[in-house]
């Protein structure tokens, strides 16, 4: 399957070329596809901010790079460039605060700069890290793409109704995705009936990412707003809901998209299996449930207007764009280490210790 899933490749969002970070601009796609350059850390943490990158890996894939282009920034000027460049962390560690992605790939970079030896050649070696990073999170998401399709094969051998959320896919990471990797696995392999994609209000990821990611490679994909989802669990025979997740706690409570709790409650009620597909890197150690992550608020407006034209009446609007699934609605974690059933404390941690599978 990983060299089918090779071959189909079509959609890339991140480039690293000519000592610049190049970001597909995700908030214009479907209808427009703008690639924009970015030369400064804090070019790439507004980047982050205003979402023209977006997704759990992807975010911290960008700050990998972004740190590089810090660090030729600050060898430039020279002197104490390494207590300078931590200005840099700073304002990227503030761009968005719930996908661990970009704190556990800051914390990598600061660890490899930490690592330097005087005869080094930091650019070089910073530069390998922030790509081994990216090409990292490519070979997990094989990984996941294999691991997640032989469940699918195992408790439902037959063609499937898959429905998934927000965007999981190659936009939302360094290769073909998370859940949709899974998804596009189980298509490649026959299991496929039908996809309905969430439109995932109010950012919609659905229906302008994952629906364009999934029709572009002719995979049967149909577009339902968010509170359709319990109603075709009920009517259309969706056997799995399958997301990706921006931090999980060390109890095995997932963050990701607002909107994913209420899948999971729903999935529970009409017997569907509930997966969650995430790289060992959204995993976060340190935070003992869910009640601990923070949930990043967005700005009213995304509800209160519709291309920049005010629709609603004249009300506050409140913005949660992340919402924590607790790990007893969990059916699957898939990660690069393997699969996680059932999730709990003990079994996240037994996990944590194993090696990658690739
Ligand atoms: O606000 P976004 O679009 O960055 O949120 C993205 C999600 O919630 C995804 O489901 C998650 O990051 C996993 S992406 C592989």
């Amino acid at each position: 399957m990983r060299e089918q899933l090779l071959a189909a490749e079509k959609v890339k969002a991140i480039e690293w070329r000519d000592g610049a970070l190049h970001l597909l601009d995700q908030r214009v796609l479907p209808l427009e596809e703008i690639w924009r350059s970015y030369h400064t850390a804090s070019e790439v943490a507004e980047a982050i901010r205003l979402m023209i990158v977006r997704g759990a890996p992807a975010i911290g894939i960008a700050a990998a790079y972004a740190v590089v282009l810090a660090a030729g920034k600050r060898l430039a000027v020279g002197g104490d460039w390494r207590a300078a460049l931590q200005e840099d962390f700073e304002v990227l560690a503030n761009s968005r605060p719930t996908a661990v992605n970009l704190f556990w790939a800051l914390d990598r970079m600061r660890d490899r700069l930490g690592r330097l030896k005087p005869t080094d050649d930091p650019l070089a070696l910073l530069e390998a890290e922030a790509l081994g990073i990216h090409q990292s999170d490519r070979e997990a998401n094989l990984t996941m793409a294999q691991l997640g399709v032989d469940l699918i094969r195992k408790h439902q051998g037959n063609l499937q109704n898959l429905l998934t959320h927000c965007n999981t896919g190659a936009l939302a990471t360094g290769g073909f995705g998370t859940a949709l990797g899974v998804i596009r696995g189980a298509y490649l392999e026959g299991l496929v009936e039908r996809v309905y994609a969430d439109e995932t209000r109010p950012w919609l990821q659905g229906s302008r990412l994952t629906a364009w990611e999934l029709a572009n490679e002719g995979i049967p994909v149909s577009l339902n707003v968010d509170s359709a989802a319990a109603h075709l669990m009920k009517t259309r025979g969706i056997t799995w809901v399958i997301v990706g997740a921006d931090r999980i706690a060390a109890n095995g409570d997932v963050a990701n998209k607002i909107g994913t709790y209420q899948l999971a409650v729903s999935a529970m009620h009409h017997g569907v299996r509930f997966m969650v597909v995430a790289p060992s890197s959204t995993i976060d150690m340190t935070i003992q449930s869910g009640d601990d992550i923070p949930i990043e608020e967005r700005d009213g407006g995304e509800l209160l207007e519709f291309n920049g034209k005010r629709v609603a009446a004249a009300v506050e609007a409140v913005n949660p764009v992340f919402d924590v699934t607790p790990a007893d609605l969990i059916d699957f974690i898939v990660t690069e280490k393997g699969v996680v059933e059932r999730p709990d404390a003990a079994k996240m941690a037994l996990l944590m210790c194993r090696k990658r599978l690739h």
